[in-house]
């Protein structure tokens, strides 16, 4: 299907393995598998995103790295670091140089860097920003450049807590003007285990604080880390395991959403 312009979803919760990255590649995969032009920005040092793709971050000639440089002649657009893969998702790949930006930002109006590249993309597409696990200048950026942003959140006390960091960057986001609409559009739940208490309770106080905006859980399953060692997204390596199922439901529910709001 034609878009009428791109939608971007930032993929960020600041804790480590809260299921960012494998969300990040089984909703790209999933909207490409429902005819969406999908695109996924690996703005995580550890590039897990990418060789999750198959792609091996230091085969590509740019990447998030190059996108986000100051000087116009060391920076690329992204549609000279977009690179195809096997499943159907462009990829612009992250690399552990992204570290450096992180730390030291890349000259004056860094957080606004891929909001404007992203202005440029040649065609429109969804777009997917794999956040690295911190609430620094590269999630900033991201935080800028979308239209929404999509939580996962693992099962937990402390994991429910945490949001509300989260939801403190993207006030300051809106605050300062760098993306005055920003706001979570979607939640869910990942690593759930319905035998589990903590996750059945985690599920409730998510659906209660985020009503409309819950958009379900991901069932856990070792189908997961058993295609991400084959560098694909379960929706295609394993489309029966129930994580799949459960990632193209929410996919569905993207897209809907998606097609709704380009109708208009
Ligand atoms: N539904 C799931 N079932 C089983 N393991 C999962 C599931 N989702 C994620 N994982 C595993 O949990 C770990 C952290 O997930 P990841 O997506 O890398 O989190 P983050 O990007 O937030 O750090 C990875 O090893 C991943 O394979
Ligand atoms: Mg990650």
């Amino acid at each position: 299907m034609e878009l009428a312009g791109s939608v971007v979803i930032a993929v960020a919760n600041q804790k480590g393995g809260a299921g960012k990255t494998t969300s990040s590649i089984n909703l790209a995969a999933g909207l490409h598998k429902l005819g969406l032009p999908t695109l996924l920005i690996d703005l995580d040092q550890q590039a897990n995103a990418s060789t999750g793709l198959g792609i091996d971050p230091a085969s590509v000639h740019a990447g998030a790295f190059e996108v986000l440089q100051e000087s116009p002649e060391l920076r690329a657009s992204l549609d000279e670091a977009r690179v195809a893969t096997s499943s159907g998702v462009e990829l612009v790949a992250g690399h552990t140089a992204l570290s450096h930006i992180e730390t030291n930002g890349a000259g004056p109006g860094t957080e606004f860097r891929l909001e404007r590249a992203l202005r440029r993309l040649s065609e429109p597409r969804v777009v997917f920003v794999d956040c690295p696990p911190s609430l620094g200048r590269l999630t900033v950026a991201a935080l800028t450049a979308a239209h929404a942003v999509l939580a996962p959140v693992s099962p937990g006390v402390d994991e429910i807590s945490g949001l509300a960091r989260l939801m403190q960057s993207i006030d300051i986001v809106r605050a300062n003007d760098l993306n005055p609409e920003i706001q979570i559009g979607a939640v869910i739940t990942t690593l759930y285990d319905g035998r589990n208490q903590v996750s059945k309770d985690t599920k409730t106080q998510l659906k209660d604080q985020f009503g409309d905006r819950y958009f379900g859980e991901i069932s856990r399953t070792v189908r997961v880390p058993e295609s991400a060692a084959r560098n694909a997204p379960v929706v295609l390596y394993q489309p029966d395991s129930t994580a799949a199922q459960d990632y193209m439901d929410v996919a569905q529910h993207l897209a809907a959403m998606i097609r709704g709001g380009t109708d208009q």
